[in-house]
This record gives C-alpha cells, structure tokens and sequence, in this order.
C-alpha cells in the first residue's frame, strides 16, 4: 500500500452507506460536513452496493457514486473502495438460483442474508467480473479511492454439486490416485474404501462424518475455494487496469471459537498487500458473568475488561502478523453492536482506549462500522458515529472527534512498528485436526484455540510483545524469534518439525504442550510415541496420555522456588490432560506431578539442544503457574519485556510499545478498568502515571513530564 497514506498517518473513519440514502441529498451533504467535523479521514463505501450499482442486470448506475466519491475527494476524505460481492442482488437470484449456497442437507438457500453465494458458480463469477472490472475503469485510478476492500468478511461453506466436483478436482491434484487418497483417509476402516473420484462427497451429517482426513481436506478445500474466488475477484479489479493494492477484511471472535468463519487465514497471506479485520469484542460483562470459561483451571481468571483486551490484543497480534507490518482495524463500534446477547454500550473514555489499543498493537486505522444508524432493517440499532436524530451534540460524537484529533496528534506513531522478540503458534489445519478428532477429551475442554490465547496472556502478562505465526514460516523467520511456544500442536508435520528441531539447535526456545506430535498433515498418527518426529528434539516420550475430569486432585510441584507464595503452597493444581513421561527421557525434570496415572513422573521438563532449550509441559496448567514458569524463562534468556522499567504497575494497566526506524519508541498505557490505576517507574525522576476509569495515554519513551500531561486524560 501506498507509504504515504500509510506510514504517513493513522487513518480515522468508517463505512460508510450513502446508498441507502439517495433520496435524501440533505443527508449526503450534511454527511461530509459531519466528517470533517470529526475529524475522518477514510470511508469505506460500496460495501453491499451490488443491486444500487446494478439495479437491473446488465444496467449500471454509477452517478451516485460518482457523485459521492467526487464530494468525498474535493473534502480530501480517502476512499476504501469496496467490491459488491459480499451480498447479491434479488433479481440475480431469481434468475440465476445457482448462484445460491446449498447447505450441508442439500438444500438450496432461497434469496436473502448476504454471504449466500456459491463461489463455484460460474455464474456469480461472471457476474462479480464484470462489476468488478466497471468499478476498476471508473474508480481505480482516482485520487481519492486508495485501496481495494475485497468483498466483505469472506466465509461460510456450499454443497452444490459444483463446489462437489470442485473438490474432487482439488482432491485428485492434492493425491494424484485414489491409492494415495484412500492411504491418507485410511478409509478401509469401517469399509470406506473409495474406488471411483465420484463417489466422493463434502462431509455431511446426514452422510460421511467420520473419515477425519476428508473432514480436514473439506475445510482446506473452502479456504482454497474462498481464496480462489478472491483471487478472481482481483483479477478482475487488474483487468479494469487498476494497480491500488487490496485487502480483505477479516473477522474472528475473540471470546468465542465457535463463531470463527472457518478458513485458514494463513493462506490469505500472499492474497493481500495490508491485513485489515473486524473487532466486535462484548466488553464490561458484569461481575457473576465473570465466570471461568472453557478452561477449568482458570477459575483465579475473570473474564473481565483487562482480560478482554488482551484477548483482542490476540487478534491485533494476528493480523499485523497477517500484515508483516501495520495493519488496519477496518471496523469496531462506536458504542454498541446489535446482536451480542446483551449488546452493552462503551463506556466514556472506552472510544479512545480500545482505539489506542489497537494502534499500540499496530493498526495504522480506527474505523467504525458505520457513519450513520441505518432507519430500517437488521443493523438499525447498532453504533454508529451519527444516530437517528442526526445530531452532534452527544456524549458518542464528542468522544469520536475528540479521537478525530488526537490521531492527527499521532500520525507520528504511523511509521513505527511493534517489535516481537516471542512467537505463539496458532495453527488452523492443526486446529481442525484437534477439533474433529475423536480422543479422549471430547468436550469443549479440548481448547485449542483457548489455550493458545492462554499462553500468549501469560506472556503479556510479563510484558512481552508476541507475534503470532502459524509455524510454518521459513527457518529463517523462525529464528528471529528468541522464543517460540507452541501450544498443542497436535498435527507436527514433518517439515515444521525438522524447521523447530533447527531453530533450537541454531539457540532458539521452543515451549510445547502435551497433544504435540500425534498426527501428520493427513491427520494419520506416527508410528511412535508423542512427540512423534520431535521426540528427540524435546528429549521424551509419552507413554499414556489420560484424560482428567474436572474433580481430579492432580497436582505438579510449582517449577519455580520464587513463584511459591509458602513452603505449604507449593503445589499447583492442573487438569484435563496428563501425560505419562516414560522413564528413559533424556530431559531434564523440572517439576513433577503429585497424584494420577503419572504420580512422581515428570510433568516439566526441559532438554538442552544444540545452542538451544525445548520445553515440554506434561498437563494443563494454571494461568498464574504458567506465568510463573515464562517469567523465568524470559529472565534467563534476556527477552525484552515493555515492563522492564515498570516498578510497580496496577493490574488492569495493559503497557504496549511501537517502535520507529529511527529508535523512536512509543509507549501506551492502558487502563482497562472502571477504577483509577496507576504506574510507578523504576527511575525515581520519572513521574508516576494515573489513568482514570478507562484513560489511556501514548508518550514517547524518555518522555519530560510536561509532555506527557499533554497526552493524558
Ligand atoms: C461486521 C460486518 C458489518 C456489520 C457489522 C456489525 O461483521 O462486516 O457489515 O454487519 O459486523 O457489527
């Protein structure tokens, strides 16, 4: 993406929808004056323009938009010019029913919702082309319109018969013969042997469910199908001789797995010049929803706003790692969304705190879904800069402007980067792996996701700055890193595991779990004990692993003298998984377990290999335990942690960092609490910090107090 817009400014706006307001000119004007009030910057538009830029097929009408994007220029408000392809007109469904997504049960959808299109049908691909390719001749060289907005939030699965024969073509080039296929599914069992390409279906209840090999290639084959389709969708915009890079923007819960659009984003990767992604968070839950989630051992973790942001950060994480560099948060709310349970309103100082938070974490944008309420239909009552009445002066607008200017005040942090000296693998196909597999944890205690975003709080919890990657980068990107943990990686393909073996011979640390090294990228397990190829790597074999209800009294040794609170506290319960270490490992026994299967056997251990250290954690532990174990490791290996100056802090203060090319470093403070905190600094010439409810500031590190008050709320 340009460097200009870019590195050159934090960029502040949102979508925006004057298509739904064509018969109300005072409201477009009023619209553009409303921004430059605000402060914005960029507008997203078109988003789901289709049948206002279409309205009969073959019949375009792009007035209105050039009207807008001429309104918008002249007023110097970017554009992030989106392709319509994110829902369809009624009439093409009505002619074409093809177009429509069939379900699991082999029905075809009727007309309605938005993501309800095959991206098989040669049909919606003909159609996206040539809207596509108008939008590009029109709008692809203007000034104002500075990068291509995909689609919207590409998701979602069909079953047609063409997505069907899709796949077995996927399938046939991924296998070559059906020997290799019926290997890889190890489909004889139960007499599933396929003998003819046709016999072959997407995984269904009412059908195949159970082959875990064509269950994972399904969901390979929709992100390719997915990525195939964007791919097209780009081609298209070239066509039309427009060079403006592209995004797309993606979206994943951060509170909830479940709600994950199921594609492997990795794979977007080469797709895009920027990431960009959605952020829905639900925020301030109440103290007795505080409870514990998925994982047991987390009772000591309240699910509260600090925690919140932290799992966001996760995702900001991910994106700007999605990114190589800055990244954009291309929609949030202004205030509330629609369709959470209970959909609660940011509190004051909140706009300004989770926007904060997402540059801190990298984003060079704050944008909001949307400019203006919508008056009718599904989204009528979400956030939004400018409410029903059109009116200015309320607490939401006030705050939103504010933001406005306080960015300009910024946009030196827009050519600055977050620095990470620790990756988190989080991995799909492994998760999907996890996640169909039928072993001995079946319930949601299974946690892969969970556990992933565990070990990354644990590290932000002693300041350090992560990077998320899938863990199957080149060796040579592995070895930036000074420390890798790899949570549950269950599906250890070989080449990722000879790239880990690598990178802690050449000094890296490489953290795992129990489930790590079962299973192959077929999802057909080694013929060995776990870790499988990484056994010698970590030094250990596991004999048995077993399975803990959630009562069992199992309990390890905590690793670290310094983190026991007493003598008589020295025991840490852990749960869900234990592992049975067999006696002939080469590791050294860091802590052992008291009680289960495993009683007396390691249950941490570490293994010294080549310049390097490979940890290996036999069971789940607690948060804190787990804190407790990453302080000493970061300790003992010098990793940089943004709390290093930090005498004492308040725990609801999350501390980020950006640093520049020229050594500059930006320092944020975040109170994610409804009570004033505070930060006192080693250096006792260093002026205290306080945050009132919910503040934030940035200063420039070495900053002189006065110029801190400037930024401080
Ligand atoms: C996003 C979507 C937007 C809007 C928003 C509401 O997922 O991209 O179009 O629906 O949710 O929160």
């Amino acid at each position: 993406m340009s460097t200009d817009l870019l590195r050159k400014s934090i960029l502040f706006g949102g979508d925006y929808n004057p298509d739904q307001w064509l018969d109300r000119p005072d409201i477009l004007s009023q619209d553009i004056k409303l921004m430059k009030m605000a402060g914005v910057t960029v507008v997203s538009v078109g988003i789901f323009s289709w049948s206002t830029l279409e309205p009969q097929e073959g019949v375009f009408c792009f007035d209105w938009l050039d009207e807008v994007i001429e309104h918008l220029h002249k007023e110097g408000i970017s554009i992030f010019l989106s392709t319509p392809t994110g829902a369809r007109p009624a009439w093409m469904a009505t002619k074409y029913p093809q177009v429509l997504r069939v379900r699991a049960d082999g029905t075809r959808n009727l007309f309605g919702e938005r993501h309800n299109h095959c991206y098989s049908s040669p049909i919606y691909r003909e159609k996206t082309a040539i809207i596509n390719k108008k939008l590009a001749q029109r709008y692809g060289n203007h000034p104002a319109v500075k990068l291509w907005h995909i689609s919207n939030e590409y998701g979602g699965q069909c079953h047609c018969e063409l997505c069907q024969q899709n796949f077995r073509e996927y399938l046939k080039k991924r296998y070559i013969t059906l020997e290799a296929l019926n290997k890889a599914w190890w489909s004889t069992f139960w007499s599933h042997t396929i003998t003819s390409w046709d016999q072959i279906h997407s995984p269904v209840l009412h059908g195949e469910n159970s082959v875990h090999g064509l269950s994972i290639d399904w969901m390979r084959f929709v992100t390719h199908m997915t990525t195939d389709f964007m791919e097209h969708e780009v081609a298209a915009v070239r066509a039309g001789k427009s060079t403006l890079p592209v995004t797309t923007n993606m979206m994943t819960s951060a509170e909830d797995s479940a709600s994950d659009p199921g594609l492997d984003y990795w794979k977007f990767k080469n797709l895009i010049d920027i990431a960009s992604w959605d952020s829905y968070p639900a925020w301030h839950l109440p103290g007795h929803l505080n409870l514990p989630r998925t994982i047991e051992a987390e009772q000591t973790l309240p699910v509260d706003d600090y925690r919140r942001a932290v799992e966001e950060g996760f995702q900001h994480d991910l994106f700007r790692s999605l990114s190589d560099g800055p990244f954009l948060l291309m929609e949030s709310t202004p205030s509330n969304v629609n369709w959470q349970q209970i959909s609660k309103i940011k509190k004051p100082g909140m706009i300004r705190l989770t926007a904060l938070s997402a540059i801190a974490h990298g984003a060079n944008s704050v944008q909001y879904f949307q400019w203006r309420k919508t008056r009718g239909s599904f989204e009528k009552f979400h956030g939004a800069f400018i409410g029903h009445d059109g009116k200015t002066d309320n607490r939401v607008f006030k705050e939103l402007s504010e933001l406005g200017s306080l960015l300009k005040q910024l946009s030196k942090v827009a050519d600055s980067d977050v620095k990470a000296e620790a990756a988190v693998v989080y991995n799909w196909e492994n998760r999907w792996a996890i996640e169909t597999s039928k072993d001995a944890v079946n319930t949601n205690k299974k946690a892969y996701l969970e556990t992933v975003k565990k070990h990354h709080y644990a590290l932000v919890q002693q300041g350090i700055q992560c990077d998320i990657i899938s863990g199957e980068e080149s060796l040579k990107q592995l070895c930036s890193y000074r420390l890798i943990v790899a949570p549950m990686l269950y599906m250890a393909t070989l080449a990722t595991s000879s790239n880990l073996e690598k990178y802690v011979e050449s000094g890296g640390i490489l953290v795992a779990t129990y489930r790590t090294g079962y299973v192959d990228q077929s999802d057909l397990c080694y013929e060995s004990f776990p870790p499988g190829p990484l056994s010698q790597l970590f030094g250990l074999e596991v004999e048995e692993c077993d399975a803990l209800y959630h009562e069992e009294p199992i309990t390890i040794v905590i690793p670290f003298e310094a983190n026991r609170t007493s003598r008589a506290n020295s025991y840490t319960q852990v749960s869900d998984y234990q592992d049975v270490i067999r006696d002939s490992h080469k590791a050294e026994v860091i802590s052992r377990f008291n009680g289960g299967l495993a009683h007396e056997k390691p249950a941490v251990l570490k293994n010294t290999y080549g310049k390097g250290e490979a940890w290996y954690l036999a069971s789940r532990l607690q948060a804190q335990t787990l804190q407790g174990l990453y302080k000493n490791i970061i300790q003992e290996a010098k990793i940089y942690s943004v709390h290093t100056d930090v005498a004492n802090k308040s725990p609801s203060i999350l501390v980020k960092e950006r640093t520049g090319s020229d050594g500059r470093c930006f320092c944020f403070f975040l109170n994610f609490s409804a009570t004033t905190a505070s930060i006192r600094f080693t250096d006792p010439q260093r002026e205290d910090i306080t945050l009132g409810p919910w503040g934030s500031m940035m200063v420039e590190k070495d900053y002189s107090p006065s110029e801190a008050k400037g930024v401080v709320k």
